[in-house]
Protein backbone atom coordinates (compact mmCIF):
# COMPACT_ATOMS: atom_id res chain seq x y z
CA UNK A 1 0.00 0.00 0.00
CA UNK A 2 1.34 3.41 -1.15
CA UNK A 3 0.66 6.90 0.23
CA UNK A 4 -2.79 8.34 0.72
CA UNK A 5 -3.49 11.78 -1.11
CA UNK A 6 -5.80 14.04 -0.84
CA UNK A 7 -6.98 16.96 -2.51
CA UNK A 8 -9.30 19.52 -1.72
CA UNK A 9 -9.17 23.75 -2.01
CA UNK A 10 -9.64 24.08 1.68
CA UNK A 11 -6.81 23.03 3.88
CA UNK A 12 -7.96 21.25 6.81
CA UNK A 13 -7.42 24.12 9.04
CA UNK A 14 -7.77 28.36 9.22
CA UNK A 15 -6.09 31.17 10.58
CA UNK A 16 -6.95 33.70 12.60
CA UNK A 17 -4.45 36.45 13.35
CA UNK A 18 -4.89 38.31 16.45
CA UNK A 19 -2.61 41.36 16.87
CA UNK A 20 0.52 39.27 15.78
CA UNK A 21 -0.29 36.08 16.69
CA UNK A 22 -1.35 33.99 14.42
CA UNK A 23 -3.38 30.90 15.91
CA UNK A 24 -5.05 27.63 13.63
CA UNK A 25 -8.51 27.02 13.64
CA UNK A 26 -10.57 23.74 12.11
CA UNK A 27 -11.75 25.19 8.56
CA UNK A 28 -15.53 25.15 8.34
CA UNK A 29 -17.57 22.83 6.53
CA UNK A 30 -18.56 19.13 6.12
CA UNK A 31 -15.51 18.22 3.51
CA UNK A 32 -12.91 19.17 5.98
CA UNK A 33 -15.26 17.83 9.27
CA UNK A 34 -15.41 14.14 7.41
CA UNK A 35 -12.17 14.37 5.67
CA UNK A 36 -10.49 15.24 9.11
CA UNK A 37 -12.17 12.82 10.91
CA UNK A 38 -10.93 9.82 8.95
CA UNK A 39 -7.34 11.26 8.30
CA UNK A 40 -6.51 11.77 12.11
CA UNK A 41 -8.26 8.25 12.81
CA UNK A 42 -6.67 4.89 13.63
CA UNK A 43 -8.70 3.48 10.68
CA UNK A 44 -6.49 5.28 8.16
CA UNK A 45 -3.05 3.95 9.61
CA UNK A 46 -4.61 0.47 9.63
CA UNK A 47 -5.62 0.45 6.31
CA UNK A 48 -1.56 0.94 5.41
CA UNK A 49 -0.76 3.61 4.06
CA UNK A 50 2.77 4.32 4.30
CA UNK A 51 2.21 8.13 4.13
CA UNK A 52 -1.14 10.70 4.52
CA UNK A 53 -0.29 13.55 2.38
CA UNK A 54 -3.44 16.99 2.16
CA UNK A 55 -2.78 19.20 -0.65
CA UNK A 56 -4.77 21.94 -0.83
CA UNK A 57 -5.01 26.45 -1.91
CA UNK A 58 -3.12 28.50 1.43
CA UNK A 59 -5.64 31.18 2.12
CA UNK A 60 -2.36 33.35 3.91
CA UNK A 61 1.47 34.78 2.50
CA UNK A 62 3.74 32.40 2.09
CA UNK A 63 5.93 34.18 4.67
CA UNK A 64 3.58 32.47 7.13
CA UNK A 65 4.10 28.95 6.04
CA UNK A 66 7.13 28.40 8.54
CA UNK A 67 5.12 29.35 11.29
CA UNK A 68 2.49 27.89 10.38
CA UNK A 69 4.29 24.30 9.62
CA UNK A 70 5.86 24.41 12.52
CA UNK A 71 2.58 24.59 14.28
CA UNK A 72 1.62 21.77 12.58
CA UNK A 73 4.29 19.29 13.01
CA UNK A 74 3.64 16.56 15.07
CA UNK A 75 0.52 15.81 12.60
CA UNK A 76 0.21 12.13 11.33
CA UNK A 77 -0.38 13.55 7.95
CA UNK A 78 1.67 16.37 6.09
CA UNK A 79 0.23 19.67 4.29
CA UNK A 80 1.03 20.65 1.35
CA UNK A 81 0.39 24.29 0.13
CA UNK A 82 -0.38 25.52 -3.11
CA UNK A 83 0.02 29.00 -2.88
CA UNK A 84 -1.62 31.16 -5.77
CA UNK A 85 -1.82 34.91 -7.38
CA UNK A 86 -4.41 36.74 -5.21
CA UNK A 87 -6.39 37.80 -8.27
CA UNK A 88 -6.06 34.66 -9.57
CA UNK A 89 -7.50 32.75 -6.83
CA UNK A 90 -9.87 35.52 -6.78
CA UNK A 91 -11.51 35.34 -9.78
CA UNK A 92 -11.38 31.08 -9.39
CA UNK A 93 -12.79 30.92 -5.45
CA UNK A 94 -15.46 34.05 -5.49
CA UNK A 95 -15.93 33.93 -8.89
CA UNK A 96 -16.16 30.24 -11.23
CA UNK A 97 -16.72 28.11 -7.68
CA UNK A 98 -18.83 30.28 -5.93
CA UNK A 99 -20.49 32.62 -8.37
CA UNK A 100 -21.11 30.11 -11.23
CA UNK A 101 -20.70 26.67 -9.90
CA UNK A 102 -21.70 26.68 -6.19
CA UNK A 103 -25.55 28.87 -6.99
CA UNK A 104 -26.06 26.67 -10.29
CA UNK A 105 -25.48 23.02 -8.55
CA UNK A 106 -27.89 24.18 -5.30
CA UNK A 107 -30.42 25.49 -7.75
CA UNK A 108 -29.94 28.75 -7.83
CA UNK A 109 -29.30 29.64 -11.59
CA UNK A 110 -30.44 33.44 -11.16
CA UNK A 111 -27.49 34.04 -8.82
CA UNK A 112 -24.99 32.93 -11.71
CA UNK A 113 -22.55 35.24 -13.06
CA UNK A 114 -20.66 33.85 -15.30
CA UNK A 115 -17.48 35.89 -17.38
CA UNK A 116 -14.66 34.09 -19.29
CA UNK A 117 -11.99 35.49 -17.09
CA UNK A 118 -13.37 33.57 -13.84
CA UNK A 119 -13.13 30.02 -15.77
CA UNK A 120 -9.61 31.18 -17.19
CA UNK A 121 -8.49 31.27 -13.36
CA UNK A 122 -10.65 28.33 -12.62
CA UNK A 123 -8.58 26.73 -15.59
CA UNK A 124 -5.37 28.29 -13.73
CA UNK A 125 -5.83 26.94 -10.20
CA UNK A 126 -6.53 23.61 -11.47
CA UNK A 127 -3.14 23.62 -13.69
CA UNK A 128 -1.96 24.93 -10.52
CA UNK A 129 -2.58 21.71 -8.59
CA UNK A 130 -1.37 19.53 -11.21
CA UNK A 131 2.03 21.21 -11.95
CA UNK A 132 2.74 21.05 -8.12
CA UNK A 133 1.72 17.31 -7.59
CA UNK A 134 2.57 15.71 -11.07
CA UNK A 135 6.54 15.60 -10.08
CA UNK A 136 5.84 14.14 -6.65
CA UNK A 137 3.95 11.35 -7.68
CA UNK A 138 4.09 7.77 -6.98
CA UNK A 139 2.86 4.94 -9.25
CA UNK A 140 0.85 3.20 -6.07
CA UNK A 141 -0.14 6.69 -4.36
CA UNK A 142 -4.06 6.80 -3.72
CA UNK A 143 -5.43 10.06 -4.98
CA UNK A 144 -8.06 11.76 -3.69
CA UNK A 145 -9.77 14.89 -5.36
CA UNK A 146 -12.39 16.74 -3.44
CA UNK A 147 -15.19 18.50 -4.33
CA UNK A 148 -16.64 21.01 -7.11
CA UNK A 149 -13.41 23.38 -7.31
CA UNK A 150 -11.37 20.93 -8.73
CA UNK A 151 -13.45 19.35 -11.35
CA UNK A 152 -10.56 19.97 -13.78
CA UNK A 153 -7.96 18.31 -12.01
CA UNK A 154 -8.26 14.15 -12.47
CA UNK A 155 -7.93 14.63 -16.05
CA UNK A 156 -5.05 17.05 -16.20
CA UNK A 157 -3.39 14.24 -13.68
CA UNK A 158 -4.05 11.74 -15.73
CA UNK A 159 -3.09 12.72 -18.99
CA UNK A 160 0.62 13.34 -17.76
CA UNK A 161 0.55 9.84 -15.68
CA UNK A 162 -1.74 7.76 -16.88
CA UNK A 163 -1.47 4.68 -14.84
CA UNK A 164 -2.61 6.74 -11.26
CA UNK A 165 -5.39 6.03 -9.19
CA UNK A 166 -7.60 8.75 -8.91
CA UNK A 167 -10.61 8.85 -6.51
CA UNK A 168 -12.94 11.79 -7.28
CA UNK A 169 -15.92 13.22 -4.73
CA UNK A 170 -18.56 15.62 -5.13
CA UNK A 171 -19.78 17.28 -1.86
CA UNK A 172 -22.55 19.72 -3.57
CA UNK A 173 -25.12 18.21 -5.25
CA UNK A 174 -25.19 17.38 -9.46
CA UNK A 175 -27.96 19.01 -10.77
CA UNK A 176 -30.00 18.17 -13.62
CA UNK A 177 -29.21 18.35 -17.12
CA UNK A 178 -31.27 20.90 -18.17
CA UNK A 179 -29.55 23.07 -15.71
CA UNK A 180 -25.90 21.76 -16.00
CA UNK A 181 -26.55 22.32 -19.76
CA UNK A 182 -26.98 26.19 -18.86
CA UNK A 183 -22.91 26.59 -18.83
CA UNK A 184 -21.34 27.85 -21.94
CA UNK A 185 -20.55 24.97 -24.29
CA UNK A 186 -16.74 25.00 -24.06
CA UNK A 187 -17.00 24.88 -20.33
CA UNK A 188 -19.38 21.81 -19.15
CA UNK A 189 -17.45 19.54 -21.95
CA UNK A 190 -14.53 20.56 -20.02
CA UNK A 191 -15.87 20.07 -16.46
CA UNK A 192 -17.29 16.98 -17.41
CA UNK A 193 -14.43 15.21 -19.51
CA UNK A 194 -11.92 16.55 -16.19
CA UNK A 195 -14.13 14.60 -13.54
CA UNK A 196 -13.90 12.00 -16.12
CA UNK A 197 -10.23 11.88 -15.54
CA UNK A 198 -10.84 9.81 -12.56
CA UNK A 199 -11.32 6.02 -11.84
CA UNK A 200 -14.52 6.28 -9.41
CA UNK A 201 -16.41 9.06 -8.84
CA UNK A 202 -18.64 9.56 -5.75
CA UNK A 203 -21.84 11.23 -5.20
CA UNK A 204 -24.18 11.77 -1.88
CA UNK A 205 -27.26 10.41 -3.60
CA UNK A 206 -28.47 8.23 -6.27
CA UNK A 207 -30.05 11.55 -8.25
CA UNK A 208 -26.57 13.04 -7.74
CA UNK A 209 -25.27 10.26 -9.57
CA UNK A 210 -27.92 9.63 -12.52
CA UNK A 211 -27.84 13.87 -13.54
CA UNK A 212 -24.39 13.39 -13.76
CA UNK A 213 -24.48 10.04 -16.17
CA UNK A 214 -27.54 11.79 -18.17
CA UNK A 215 -24.88 14.61 -18.43
CA UNK A 216 -22.09 12.62 -19.62
CA UNK A 217 -24.33 11.13 -21.83
CA UNK A 218 -25.75 14.46 -23.60
CA UNK A 219 -23.04 16.24 -23.29
CA UNK A 220 -20.06 13.81 -24.39
CA UNK A 221 -22.51 11.67 -26.20
CA UNK A 222 -20.99 8.77 -23.30
CA UNK A 223 -23.15 5.95 -22.75
CA UNK A 224 -23.44 4.29 -19.35
CA UNK A 225 -24.52 0.84 -18.24
CA UNK A 226 -25.52 0.98 -14.64
CA UNK A 227 -23.15 2.93 -13.19
CA UNK A 228 -20.25 1.60 -15.46
CA UNK A 229 -18.55 4.24 -18.06
CA UNK A 230 -16.43 3.16 -20.54
CA UNK A 231 -14.48 6.22 -21.64
CA UNK A 232 -11.20 6.72 -24.08
CA UNK A 233 -10.78 2.62 -24.10
CA UNK A 234 -10.85 3.05 -19.64
CA UNK A 235 -13.42 1.67 -17.05
CA UNK A 236 -14.68 4.49 -14.90
CA UNK A 237 -17.65 3.60 -12.20
CA UNK A 238 -19.85 6.55 -11.05
CA UNK A 239 -21.55 5.56 -7.74
CA UNK A 240 -23.65 6.90 -4.72
CA UNK A 241 -21.17 7.20 -1.25
CA UNK A 242 -23.55 9.03 1.19
CA UNK A 243 -20.75 11.17 3.81
CA UNK A 244 -21.19 10.44 7.27
CA UNK A 245 -19.58 11.50 10.60
CA UNK A 246 -17.22 10.22 13.43
CA UNK A 247 -20.41 9.22 14.85
CA UNK A 248 -18.80 8.37 18.19
CA UNK A 249 -17.31 11.46 18.51
CA UNK A 250 -20.51 13.15 18.79
CA UNK A 251 -22.56 10.39 20.88
CA UNK A 252 -19.32 10.72 23.63
CA UNK A 253 -19.29 14.19 23.26
CA UNK A 254 -20.40 14.89 27.09
CA UNK A 255 -17.94 12.94 28.54
CA UNK A 256 -15.32 15.24 28.29
CA UNK A 257 -15.95 17.50 31.66
CA UNK A 258 -15.71 20.93 29.22
CA UNK A 259 -18.19 20.28 27.23
CA UNK A 260 -20.29 18.63 30.23
CA UNK A 261 -19.68 21.93 32.11
CA UNK A 262 -20.51 23.81 28.89
CA UNK A 263 -23.76 21.91 28.45
CA UNK A 264 -25.12 22.44 32.13
CA UNK A 265 -24.34 26.00 32.11
CA UNK A 266 -26.77 25.99 28.69
CA UNK A 267 -29.11 23.83 30.41
CA UNK A 268 -29.52 25.84 33.82
CA UNK A 269 -29.37 29.26 31.78
CA UNK A 270 -32.54 28.52 29.68
CA UNK A 271 -34.00 26.35 32.59
CA UNK A 272 -38.01 25.90 32.37
CA UNK A 273 -37.60 27.22 27.94
CA UNK A 274 -37.07 24.60 25.21
CA UNK A 275 -34.39 25.35 22.95
CA UNK A 276 -34.16 25.21 19.38
CA UNK A 277 -30.77 25.19 17.80
CA UNK A 278 -29.51 25.81 14.65
CA UNK A 279 -25.88 26.34 13.16
CA UNK A 280 -25.32 26.91 9.42
CA UNK A 281 -22.43 28.91 7.29
CA UNK A 282 -23.79 31.72 6.17
CA UNK A 283 -24.97 30.64 2.96
CA UNK A 284 -27.98 31.55 0.60
CA UNK A 285 -28.25 27.85 0.02
CA UNK A 286 -29.15 26.84 4.16
CA UNK A 287 -32.50 28.75 3.73
CA UNK A 288 -32.12 31.24 6.82
CA UNK A 289 -35.00 33.70 5.95
CA UNK A 290 -37.35 31.42 5.41
CA UNK A 291 -36.04 29.67 8.04
CA UNK A 292 -36.64 32.63 10.53
CA UNK A 293 -40.00 33.91 8.28
CA UNK A 294 -41.04 30.06 9.98
CA UNK A 295 -40.07 30.74 13.34
CA UNK A 296 -41.82 34.18 13.38
CA UNK A 297 -45.18 32.44 12.19
CA UNK A 298 -44.70 29.89 15.05
CA UNK A 299 -44.67 32.94 17.90
CA UNK A 300 -47.39 34.84 16.44
CA UNK A 301 -49.66 31.18 15.83
CA UNK A 302 -48.83 29.95 19.46
CA UNK A 303 -48.47 32.39 21.66
CA UNK A 304 -48.77 29.81 24.17
CA UNK A 305 -44.46 29.39 23.44
CA UNK A 306 -43.94 32.93 24.21
CA UNK A 307 -41.20 33.19 27.11
CA UNK A 308 -41.12 29.20 26.64
CA UNK A 309 -38.74 28.63 23.96
CA UNK A 310 -35.25 30.22 22.92
CA UNK A 311 -33.83 29.95 19.51
CA UNK A 312 -29.91 29.60 19.56
CA UNK A 313 -29.23 30.90 15.92
CA UNK A 314 -25.69 30.44 15.08
CA UNK A 315 -24.32 31.79 11.93
CA UNK A 316 -20.29 30.70 10.69
CA UNK A 317 -18.45 33.30 8.63
CA UNK A 318 -18.62 32.13 5.00
CA UNK A 319 -17.55 33.76 1.81
CA UNK A 320 -17.82 36.97 2.90
CA UNK A 321 -16.54 38.74 0.03
CA UNK A 322 -18.91 37.78 -2.44
CA UNK A 323 -21.98 40.10 -2.31
CA UNK A 324 -24.39 37.28 -2.94
CA UNK A 325 -23.35 36.30 0.69
CA UNK A 326 -22.69 39.93 2.68
CA UNK A 327 -26.18 41.20 0.96
CA UNK A 328 -28.13 38.26 2.86
CA UNK A 329 -25.94 39.06 6.32
CA UNK A 330 -27.88 42.34 6.57
CA UNK A 331 -31.29 40.89 5.86
CA UNK A 332 -30.89 38.01 8.00
CA UNK A 333 -29.82 40.26 10.72
CA UNK A 334 -32.46 42.89 10.50
CA UNK A 335 -35.16 40.32 10.63
CA UNK A 336 -33.37 38.65 13.84
CA UNK A 337 -33.61 42.39 15.07
CA UNK A 338 -37.17 42.53 13.91
CA UNK A 339 -38.59 39.83 15.31
CA UNK A 340 -36.71 40.30 18.91
CA UNK A 341 -37.72 44.02 18.96
CA UNK A 342 -41.29 42.94 18.49
CA UNK A 343 -41.84 40.60 21.11
CA UNK A 344 -38.79 40.35 23.75
CA UNK A 345 -39.98 40.59 27.42
CA UNK A 346 -37.05 42.15 29.79
CA UNK A 347 -36.65 38.86 30.68
CA UNK A 348 -36.91 36.79 27.77
CA UNK A 349 -35.47 37.17 24.24
CA UNK A 350 -36.22 34.34 21.18
CA UNK A 351 -33.63 34.46 19.21
CA UNK A 352 -30.09 34.39 20.55
CA UNK A 353 -27.72 34.76 17.31
CA UNK A 354 -24.49 34.41 17.07
CA UNK A 355 -21.71 35.05 14.17
CA UNK A 356 -18.98 33.17 14.70
CA UNK A 357 -16.87 29.92 14.33
CA UNK A 358 -18.02 27.24 17.39
CA UNK A 359 -15.23 25.14 19.22
CA UNK A 360 -15.99 21.70 19.33
CA UNK A 361 -17.01 21.61 22.98
CA UNK A 362 -19.59 24.38 22.53
CA UNK A 363 -21.04 22.89 19.52
CA UNK A 364 -21.66 19.35 21.24
CA UNK A 365 -22.85 20.82 24.02
CA UNK A 366 -25.43 22.86 21.75
CA UNK A 367 -26.60 19.93 20.10
CA UNK A 368 -27.54 18.08 23.55
CA UNK A 369 -29.02 20.82 24.90
CA UNK A 370 -31.40 21.04 22.19
CA UNK A 371 -34.87 19.92 22.54
CA UNK A 372 -35.34 20.55 18.88
CA UNK A 373 -32.71 21.27 15.50
CA UNK A 374 -34.32 23.16 12.86
CA UNK A 375 -32.50 22.37 9.71
CA UNK A 376 -33.76 23.62 6.88
CA UNK A 377 -32.06 24.49 3.56
CA UNK A 378 -33.08 25.09 -0.09
CA UNK A 379 -30.30 22.52 -0.91
CA UNK A 380 -27.79 20.83 0.47
CA UNK A 381 -25.67 18.32 -1.32
CA UNK A 382 -25.49 16.34 2.37
CA UNK A 383 -25.93 18.37 5.28
CA UNK A 384 -23.59 16.90 8.23
CA UNK A 385 -25.19 19.06 11.14
CA UNK A 386 -27.97 17.31 10.86
CA UNK A 387 -25.97 13.56 11.38
CA UNK A 388 -24.41 15.60 14.18
CA UNK A 389 -27.24 16.48 15.90
CA UNK A 390 -28.85 13.07 15.59
CA UNK A 391 -25.59 11.22 17.05
CA UNK A 392 -25.06 13.85 19.81
CA UNK A 393 -28.76 13.43 21.31
CA UNK A 394 -28.65 11.70 24.80
CA UNK A 395 -30.98 9.76 26.71
CA UNK A 396 -32.66 9.56 23.43
CA UNK A 397 -34.58 12.62 23.44
CA UNK A 398 -34.47 15.73 20.90
CA UNK A 399 -36.39 16.02 17.34
CA UNK A 400 -34.71 16.84 14.43
CA UNK A 401 -36.81 19.01 11.85
CA UNK A 402 -35.55 18.76 8.49
CA UNK A 403 -35.74 19.73 5.23
CA UNK A 404 -36.64 17.48 2.41
CA UNK A 405 -33.81 19.26 0.09
CA UNK A 406 -30.83 18.17 1.89
CA UNK A 407 -29.31 14.80 0.64
CA UNK A 408 -29.43 13.61 4.53
CA UNK A 409 -33.48 13.48 3.83
CA UNK A 410 -32.49 10.40 2.19
CA UNK A 411 -31.42 8.32 5.14
CA UNK A 412 -32.71 10.40 7.88
CA UNK A 413 -36.40 9.27 7.20
CA UNK A 414 -37.82 9.96 10.71
CA UNK A 415 -36.74 13.53 11.16
CA UNK A 416 -39.90 15.63 10.67
CA UNK A 417 -39.48 16.08 7.02
CA UNK A 418 -40.39 19.60 5.68
CA UNK A 419 -40.44 21.90 2.33
CA UNK A 420 -38.32 24.41 3.93
CA UNK A 421 -39.94 27.51 2.03
CA UNK A 422 -43.63 26.57 3.21
CA UNK A 423 -43.50 28.97 6.55
CA UNK A 424 -46.58 27.36 7.93
CA UNK A 425 -45.43 23.99 7.82
CA UNK A 426 -42.43 24.30 9.34
CA UNK A 427 -43.95 26.54 11.78
CA UNK A 428 -46.76 23.56 12.48
CA UNK A 429 -43.78 21.27 13.18
CA UNK A 430 -41.99 23.29 15.53
CA UNK A 431 -44.97 22.90 17.04
CA UNK A 432 -44.92 19.43 16.59
CA UNK A 433 -41.58 18.78 18.23
CA UNK A 434 -41.93 21.02 21.18
CA UNK A 435 -44.89 18.64 21.90
CA UNK A 436 -44.26 15.28 20.92
CA UNK A 437 -44.07 12.37 23.64
CA UNK A 438 -40.78 11.59 24.87
CA UNK A 439 -41.50 7.64 23.32
CA UNK A 440 -41.88 8.85 19.90
CA UNK A 441 -38.80 11.24 20.25
CA UNK A 442 -36.97 7.98 21.52
CA UNK A 443 -38.40 6.20 18.93
CA UNK A 444 -37.26 8.03 16.17
CA UNK A 445 -34.11 9.09 17.31
CA UNK A 446 -33.05 5.55 17.81
CA UNK A 447 -33.56 4.93 14.72
CA UNK A 448 -31.77 7.66 12.84
CA UNK A 449 -28.61 6.86 15.80
CA UNK A 450 -28.94 2.82 14.69
CA UNK A 451 -28.06 4.00 11.05
CA UNK A 452 -25.43 6.63 11.80
CA UNK A 453 -23.32 4.12 13.87
CA UNK A 454 -23.56 1.17 11.46
CA UNK A 455 -22.57 4.17 8.40
CA UNK A 456 -20.27 6.39 9.55
CA UNK A 457 -17.49 8.31 8.10
CA UNK A 458 -15.11 5.70 8.32
CA UNK A 459 -17.63 3.19 6.90
CA UNK A 460 -17.47 5.49 4.23
CA UNK A 461 -14.04 6.23 3.48
CA UNK A 462 -13.68 2.88 3.73
CA UNK A 463 -16.25 2.22 0.97
CA UNK A 464 -15.10 4.40 -1.46
CA UNK A 465 -11.69 3.20 -1.11
CA UNK A 466 -12.69 -0.40 -1.63
CA UNK A 467 -14.51 0.55 -4.78
CA UNK A 468 -11.35 2.40 -6.00
CA UNK A 469 -9.49 -0.60 -5.68
CA UNK A 470 -12.25 -2.61 -7.43
CA UNK A 471 -12.29 -0.56 -9.97
CA UNK A 472 -8.74 -0.84 -10.48
CA UNK A 473 -8.95 -4.12 -10.37
CA UNK A 474 -11.53 -4.56 -12.75
CA UNK A 475 -9.34 -2.30 -15.70
CA UNK A 476 -6.49 -4.68 -15.11
CA UNK A 477 -8.67 -7.45 -16.31
CA UNK A 478 -10.29 -5.40 -19.34
CA UNK A 479 -6.55 -5.37 -20.28
N1 LIG B 1 -18.94 23.43 11.86
C1 LIG B 1 -17.83 24.17 11.67
N2 LIG B 1 -17.67 25.33 12.37
C2 LIG B 1 -18.60 25.78 13.22
C3 LIG B 1 -19.75 25.03 13.38
C4 LIG B 1 -19.92 23.85 12.68
O1 LIG B 1 -16.93 23.77 10.91
O2 LIG B 1 -18.42 26.83 13.82
C5 LIG B 1 -19.03 22.14 11.11
C6 LIG B 1 -20.15 21.23 11.51
O3 LIG B 1 -19.80 20.52 12.66
C7 LIG B 1 -20.30 20.36 10.26
C8 LIG B 1 -19.85 21.29 9.15
O4 LIG B 1 -19.28 22.43 9.76
O5 LIG B 1 -19.45 19.24 10.32
C9 LIG B 1 -20.98 21.74 8.26
O6 LIG B 1 -21.24 20.73 7.34
P1 LIG B 1 -22.59 20.66 6.54
O7 LIG B 1 -22.51 19.44 5.69
O8 LIG B 1 -23.75 20.72 7.46
O9 LIG B 1 -22.63 21.99 5.66
P2 LIG B 1 -21.53 22.75 4.77
O10 LIG B 1 -21.00 23.84 5.62
O11 LIG B 1 -20.52 21.76 4.37
O12 LIG B 1 -22.32 23.30 3.63
C1 LIG C 1 -19.07 23.11 1.40
C2 LIG C 1 -18.23 22.72 0.21
C3 LIG C 1 -16.76 22.56 0.58
C4 LIG C 1 -16.28 23.80 1.32
C5 LIG C 1 -17.20 24.15 2.49
C6 LIG C 1 -16.79 25.44 3.18
O1 LIG C 1 -19.07 22.07 2.30
O2 LIG C 1 -18.74 21.52 -0.35
O3 LIG C 1 -15.97 22.34 -0.55
O4 LIG C 1 -14.97 23.60 1.80
O5 LIG C 1 -18.52 24.28 2.02
O6 LIG C 1 -16.71 26.48 2.24
P1 LIG C 1 -15.34 27.24 1.91
O7 LIG C 1 -15.65 28.03 0.69
O8 LIG C 1 -15.05 28.06 3.12
O9 LIG C 1 -14.27 26.22 1.69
Amino acid sequence: MGRLIIISNRLPFSIDHEGDQLTLRQSSGGLVSAIKSYIESDSSKNRGFTEKLWAGVADFPQNEWTVVAEKLSGRDFQIIPLFVNKLVYKDYYNGFSNSVLWPLFHYFPNLVEYQAHYYDAYVKVNRAFADKLIPVLQPDDTIWIHDYQLMLLPEMLRTERPDITVGFFLHIPFPSYELFRTLPTECKSSLLKGVLGSDLIGFHTHDYAQHFLQSVKMILGVDSNFHNIQYQDRLIKADLFPISIDYKKFNKACDDPETKAYYREIKNNFEGRKIIFSVDRLDYTKGLMDRLNAFDHFLEQYPEWREKVVFILNIVPSRDDIQAYTERKQQIEQKIGTINGKISTITWQPIIYRYTHLPFTELAALYKAADAALITPLRDGMNLVAKEYVASSSGKRGVLILSELAGAANELNEALLVNPTDIIEVSKAIHRALTMPQEEQQHRITLMQQRLSDYDVIKWVSDFLDQLSNVKAEQQKQQ
